[in-house]
């Protein structure tokens, strides 16, 4: 009896969790009227501007490209309050001056582009704006060749032993500086990193986490992974602050390691009770999805440290191949 209602219990989680993700979901996403206008265009523009920005970036672009994205551009950045991020102004602003230098390099004249310069002039004074988007240029011998790179990727390893120290601000601030250079789609950046040093924060949200038993103790620095849902719409992305979490957190986790600072991640697959209950403690925003934690520290090497080993699986397991010539027989 006690198993049969346990497997109910069960069956009734699946149901309310997933309602729980669609609502809030749907109350905090980029198209939800619930949502903070403002928020949501901050999210549109950054994706509407990095829509130009990656059509400027395409070997031959085609003259005159993007003309609503532009149109949409201009009214939003009239409509957007810059107390926000002067991200978007800024991203805009090195874009449009990129798309006139190309028109001025192929030699077209349009009406547009004197609509966009009388713009760029006008908000630039108004907004006293670094433009900061647009391209960069590379030449043959400047593209990154960097042997070690593939050690540094090998070497780091999930730590748990961890001196007491609390690491310096400048050292988190560089390291969640470096871990920004993550991909994220369209460049709209809806990953946030919340950092805790108090061993009250500590212990309140390590208890709330189902896997740091035997260590929590020894984590004197502790990241909160989340995603803004503000810079997802629609529901075929309701997945996608997942993915751009994911990303972030493993380049935070690889800078951490570059920097010698050792982590551990660490699961959030919690109820929305408890997520609820992580979000109280920690302070985080409204509307934000809960991707990992993770445990920073140094590394306890004054002890012999030990890791544990986590073998992989082997490569014919994981990589799937179709080359040139082998016949491909669909499922
Ligand atoms: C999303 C995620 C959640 C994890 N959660 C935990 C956790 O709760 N506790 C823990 O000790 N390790 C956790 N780990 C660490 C894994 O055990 C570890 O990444 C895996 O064994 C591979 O080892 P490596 O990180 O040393 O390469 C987590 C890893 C990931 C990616």
């Amino acid at each position: 009896m006690a198993e049969l209602l346990d497997k109910i219990r069960k069956t009734l989680l699946f149901v309310t969790e997933y309602f729980s993700d669609a609502v809030s979901y749907f109350r905090y996403c980029g198209i939800s009227p619930f949502q903070d206008p403002n928020r949501k265009l901050f999210y549109k523009i950054l994706i509407e501007a990095h829509a130009l920005e990656k059509g400027l970036s395409l070997a031959q672009p085609r003259p005159l490209f993007g003309v609503s994205k532009i149109r949409f551009l201009i009214s939003a950045l009239d409509r957007y309050d810059v107390s926000f991020s002067r991200l978007p102004g800024e991203m805009v602003c090195g874009i449009f001056h990129a798309y006139l230098d190309l028109h001025q390099a192929l030699g077209v004249s349009d009406p547009l582009l004197h609509d966009v310069s009388a713009f760029l002039t006008r908000y630039e004074r108004t907004w006293d704006v670094t433009p900061n988007g647009g391209l960069r240029h590379m030449e043959r011998d400047e593209y990154p060749q960097i042997p070690d790179a593939a050690r540094l990727i090998t070497s780091r390893h999930s730590t748990r032993m961890f001196l007491p120290d609390h690491l310096r601000l400048e050292e988190v601030e560089r390291v969640v500086h470096i871990a920004q250079s993550a991909p994220s789609q369209c460049n709209r950046q809806s990953a946030k990193a919340y950092f805790y040093q108090e061993r009250v924060d500590i212990d309140r949200l390590l208890r709330l986490q189902a896997g740091s038993a035997g260590f929590a103790q020894d984590v004197n620095n502790l990241f909160v992974i989340t995603s803004d849902l503000a810079a997802w719409g629609g529901a075929q992305q309701r997945n996608q602050a997942y993915v751009d979490g994911a990303l972030f957190a493993m380049n935070l986790m690889l800078a951490c390691h570059a920097s010698g600072i050792a982590s551990c991640p660490l699961n959030l697959a919690v109820t929305h009770k408890t997520g609820g209950a992580i979000c109280g403690a920690g302070a985080i925003g409204e509307g934000e999805r809960l991707i990992m934690m993770i445990a920073v520290g140094r590394p306890a090497l004054r002890d012999r440290l030990k890791i544990a080993r986590s073998p992989r699986r082997p490569l014919h397991e994981i990589l799937v191949t179709k080359l040139i010539g082998d016949h491909l027989e669909p499922r």
